[in-house]
């Protein structure tokens, strides 16, 4: 028999029959935390899709040859395939078992392969698969200035005309949207992509739709990348569109995309050995979606309406609400409202804090906090009961802190203008002898030879050839503070930096 250790999966988890006697750590704790948790978090997922009920026994592998091939895609699968292109408005589908991050990396591949010299013009709010992926393929990665909102730490979309300007700056042939944002917010793609498509029409327009794949089948909701005229995107189909963590999909036009290039992609970079029961979960979402995606979309919303009035009731506790984002941030045209962003802070206690007892003491987890905010996503099996459980929960803290609540406040800001003294091609060619480890308090002026991503917000700040200005170097010092922060980077403790010698 085996025994069970700490790291067994299996245990931890419990997602499968308890076989007598063996208990893994991973099954016994997932299936205690799932089953009693409320989750106002990814994955969005709803017990009345389609499942494969034994996934154990169901497993299976390209050696059933008559089911086709999911990589090369022929037989069922190209059925699927083509089937998800038609009902998510797109002319082409691929599936992916290693979300969006995979997605990313086999389009900007493709792309490096079409476009010789490849310049890519961004927003700076991507997820750090852009920028691994750009490093990889020798792709010249260029940014917009960010728009970030330094009170709450959200980073917003780019103005029309920062977009426009930018790309008259430094002629990129593809430009990259992320779209919407983590926080829901999006800008006019139609407008924009009308506007780049009518004076550039080679440039290739690439939407990173991560928080998107349930769009498309709401006009309650931002306009998805596909309907708005983009040429490609990518979604992370477990995030908000119904399916199992690690999915997504590729959505591309005919036109302006190489077929033969990205399919090359998608088979050099993709496992030979997916998952046939993620894939059989995207399939079942985009069923559900295409059947009755409007209706459960509706009923979301209105359970996030309903979720955020009650959340603005409660002292100590706002509520951003979209008219307030969009009068104060005009780069926002639209804002998909199954996103809940509460500034926590008149409570006393920071995002980190409020997010933790939701935790240990209710059993409520959140998307995600910041110094001041918590963040919402309302799921598909999102309840009533479950809105009045974490109200009840939210009034109570409410109530604990109220005594001596002292307004937190953000005291320091996201770095901007960091100036990039490297391209990113030249810092990857530097050989492991040409970079050093200094410590963080050293490294001011010195040039970054490690990308550096904490989380929030999840977006890399430093990245491979920019300078390590003072005020890097002191954003990451007072991040240090806060215990809940978890940086990506070679030394997760932040004692040390790599940079070029
Ligand atoms: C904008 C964006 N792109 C890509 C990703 C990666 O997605 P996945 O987790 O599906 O790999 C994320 C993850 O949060 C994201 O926010």
């Amino acid at each position: 028999m085996i025994q069970s250790t700490h790291s067994n999966i299996y245990t931890k988890l419990k997602i499968y029959k308890k076989v007598k006697h063996e208990r893994s750590h991973l099954t016994h704790v997932l299936n205690h935390v799932t089953h009693k948790a409320i989750r106002w978090c990814t994955p969005s997922i709803d017990l009345t899709f389609a499942q494969v009920k034994n996934p154990y026994a169901s497993d299976t592998s390209i050696s059933h040859e008559s089911l086709g091939y999911p990589s090369d895609p022929s037989g069922i699968f190209k059925k699927i395939y083509d089937h998800a292109a038609n009902a998510y408005g797109a002319d082409h589908t691929l599936f992916s078992v290693n979300g969006t991050t995979g997605s990313n990396f086999m389009v900007l591949r493709a792309l490096s392969k079409q476009i010789p010299n490849l310049r890519v013009l961004s927003e700076r709010n991507v997820h750090r698969s852009i920028v691994a992926a750009c490093e990889d393929y020798g792709i010249n990665l260029l940014f917009l200035e960010p728009n970030i909102n330094q009170e709450h730490q959200l980073f917003l979309p780019n103005t029309e005309k920062e977009i426009y300007e930018g790309i008259a700056k430094t002629k990129p042939q593809v430009l990259l949207l992320v779209n919407p944002t983590y926080e829901g917010m999006s800008l006019n793609l139609k407008k924009i992509i009308s506007t780049v498509k009518k004076n550039y029409p080679e440039l290739i327009i690439f939407v990173d739709e991560a928080w998107g794949a349930h769009l498309h089948f709401s006009d309650k909701l931002p306009l998805c990348a596909m309907d708005a005229g983009a040429d490609i995107c990518v979604q992370s189909t477990h995030k908000q569109g119904g399916s199992l963590q690690q999915t997504g999909m590729i959505h591309w036009k005919e036109g302006r995309i190489n077929n033969d290039l990205l399919l090359e992609s998608y088979r050099s970079l993709g496992t030979s050995s997916p998952s046939y029961i993620l894939l059989a979960s995207l399939d079942a979402a985009r069923e559900v979606m295409e059947k009755r995606g409007r209706e459960k979309l509706e009923h979301m919303l209105m359970i996030a309406k309903r979720f955020s009035d009650e959340i603005s009731n409660i002292n100590g506790f706002k509520v951003f609400s979209t008219n307030y984002l969009k009068e104060n941030y005009p780069s926002i045209h639209e804002r998909d409202e199954t996103k809940i962003i509460v500034d926590v802070s008149g409570t006393g206690l920071n995002g980190y804090q409020v997010a933790n007892i939701l935790e240990k003491k209710y059993k409520i987890i959140v998307e995600e906090c910041n110094i001041k905010t918590i963040l919402f996503l309302v799921p598909f099996r999102a309840t009533l009961k479950d809105v009045k459980n974490t109200i009840d929960a939210l009034s109570e803290i409410a109530q604990r802190v109220k005594r001596n609540k002292k307004i937190v406040e953000c005291n320091f800001k996201i770095p901007t203008n960091i100036p990039r003294i490297l391209e990113l091609n030249e810092v990857t060619k530097l050989l492991w002898n040409q970079i050093e480890k200094v410590p963080l308090t050293d490294a001011t002026g010195r040039i970054a030879a490690e990308h550096i991503t904490p989380f929030p917000p999840g977006i890399p700040i430093t990245i491979k050839g920019e300078e390590f200005t003072r005020e890097i170097v002191d954003y990451y010092l007072k991040l240090k503070n806060y215990h809940n922060v978890h940086i990506a980077a070679r030394d997760k403790s932040m004692e040390s930096v790599w940079v070029v010698k």
